[in-house]
């Protein structure tokens, strides 16, 4: 088998977005459009992955860097002079490589591996020159029209504004995927020429300047189920996100996950969930978080890059902030919020608190509306509560501090040093009771009031 290549081109302005944001950076389900294309390129095991990238190459390339693409093959476009142009700089890249290409656009998000490999096994199966992806689609208006010759081959691609009303007709359209022979494409892609209504150079050109030179060309057909869809505007964008929500959403309702709402339900692409646990309504899981078993979460919560372990409760109305590990059957309760936080096995933390740059033990439990005082004003300190530690409500923890083993703080403290294993601490301003005041003066204040009016 001849290796197998992938280039992405993302080199377009994306202007149709209107943002300072690159297009393909745009996240769909918690991650960068054009990370979906290249997760997707990546299980088809591609010797090589090549990028090309025009104006804003820089955030691009930083974003990918920063989410492990380290690996990956940058070439520049300084002009966006069209698909065509793209693949002509990544040509030196090209003349020193052999075998299979295949060629995806990066703001095609909802690319699917399986359709990826059908049509490259095609290809190699096939001995042809290229071959494209195409879809039959019910509106084809933007896209370029397949022209099939009497055998079902790929006789040319007409572009959109290019194409005569007959073409225009065709419903048969280039969905912008097509595995290449890369000598074949190295060899006609100088020849491409920008005398068309966009002064672009198309690549999809190279099919009628192929088939003249005796090549074969041919189409792999897909339904039009979206996959292909590409992003040009933000009402694309959140196309995209419904249908990769729905897709994630199946995914887990598949592995064993209950989600009561759907419809109210989101999870990033990168989570991890795992079987018999129960997603209420409104609940959002985001980044890389991590979901054990028989886990009950919201409703209406958030958990940002965090791990939840199993049997654990989370919600209602909590917030689980990046860093969070919530053990083994802890409870997270309403209206609480935590950020880098250990909490241990069987802990609760039911209502009304704040939790940050803290570490708790196992059988933990901390009163309603307690308050880690992690941060000064310029910089963060941790709290230690080790096991079985009883935080009364309303206490003030003010970090640096621990609570040693077992300890019991009284409700109310302001907590501001370390305190000891299995000791008490109180720190807050003792009461004073004055038997009888109550009445006295109520009975003044009433006396005043009549002795006005009389
Ligand atoms: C393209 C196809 C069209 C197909 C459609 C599917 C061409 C000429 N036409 O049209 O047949 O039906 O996609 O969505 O390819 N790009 C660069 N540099 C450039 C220009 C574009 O890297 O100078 C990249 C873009 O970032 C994008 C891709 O190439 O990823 C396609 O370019 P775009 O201008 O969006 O082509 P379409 O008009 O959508
Ligand atoms: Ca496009």
């Amino acid at each position: 088998m001849k290796p197998l290549y992938v280039l992405v081109l993302a080199a377009g302005q994306g202007s149709r977005m209107k943002s300072t944001l690159p297009k393909v950076l745009h996240p769909v389900a918690g991650r960068p459009m054009l990370e979906h294309v290249l997760v997707a390129s990546r299980d088809l095991h591609p010797k090589e992955m090549a990028l090309v990238l025009g104006v804003g190459r820089e955030a691009v390339r930083k974003t990918l860097d920063d989410r492990g693409w380290k690996k990956l093959v940058h070439i520049f476009q300084p002009e966006p002079k069209g698909s065509g142009h793209a693949v002509l700089m990544a040509r030196p890249w090209l003349k020193t490589r052999k075998g299979h290409l295949l060629i995806v656009y990066g703001d095609t998000p909802l690319l699917n591996p399986v359709t990826l490999k059908r049509l490259c096994d095609d290809h190699a199966d096939s001995g042809r020159a290229a071959t494209f992806l195409a879809m039959d689609v019910h509106d084809p208006s933007g896209y370029g029209r397949m022209v099939l010759d009497p055998t079902g081959d790929l006789e040319r691609i007409v572009e959109d504004k290019d194409a005569t009303p007959d073409e225009k007709a065709l419903t048969l359209v280039n969905s912008g995927v097509a595995c290449w022979d890369i000598a074949l494409l190295a060899d006609v892609l100088p020849r491409l020429k920008a005398d068309n209504a966009k002064h672009e150079y198309y690549l999809t050109d190279a099919v009628a300047l192929l088939r003249a030179g005796g090549a074969r060309v041919g189409v792999v057909t897909v339904k039009d189920s979206g996959e292909t869809q590409g992003v040009n505007t933000r009402i694309d964008l959140a196309k995209a996100e419904a249908l990769w929500r729905r897709r994630i959403l199946e995914r887990w309702m598949l592995a064993g996950v209950t989600i009561v709402d759907p419809d109210s339900t989101y999870i990033d692409a990168e989570a991890l969930l795992s079987a018999d646990s129960r997603l209420w309504p409104g609940t959002i899981i985001q980044g890389a978080s991590r979901i054990g078993a028989g886990c009950e979460i919201g409703p209406y919560t958030i958990v940002e890059d965090s791990e939840i372990h199993d049997g654990a409760r989370v919600g209602p109305f909590a917030r689980v902030r990046p860093g969070s590990v919530i053990g083994k059957n802890a409870r997270i309760g309403n209206f609480v919020e935590t950020k880098k936080v250990l909490v241990g096995e069987g802990s609760k933390v039911n209502h009304l608190t704040y939790l940050g740059d803290a570490q708790l033990g196992r059988d933990v439990n901390i009163g309603a509306g307690t308050i880690t005082c992690n941060y000064d004003g310029f910089g963060k300190y941790r709290t230690v509560i080790e096991d079985s530690v009883f935080v009364g409500s309303n206490s003030n923890l003010v970090a640096p501090v621990r609570l040693g083993k077992g300890a019991i703080i009284a409700a109310g403290s302001t907590i501001t040093g370390d305190v000891p294993a299995e000791a008490l601490a109180v720190a807050r301003t003792p009461q004073v009771v004055k038997p009888a005041w109550a009445r006295t003066f109520r009975e003044r204040q009433k006396e005043k009031k009549h002795g006005k009016h009389a």
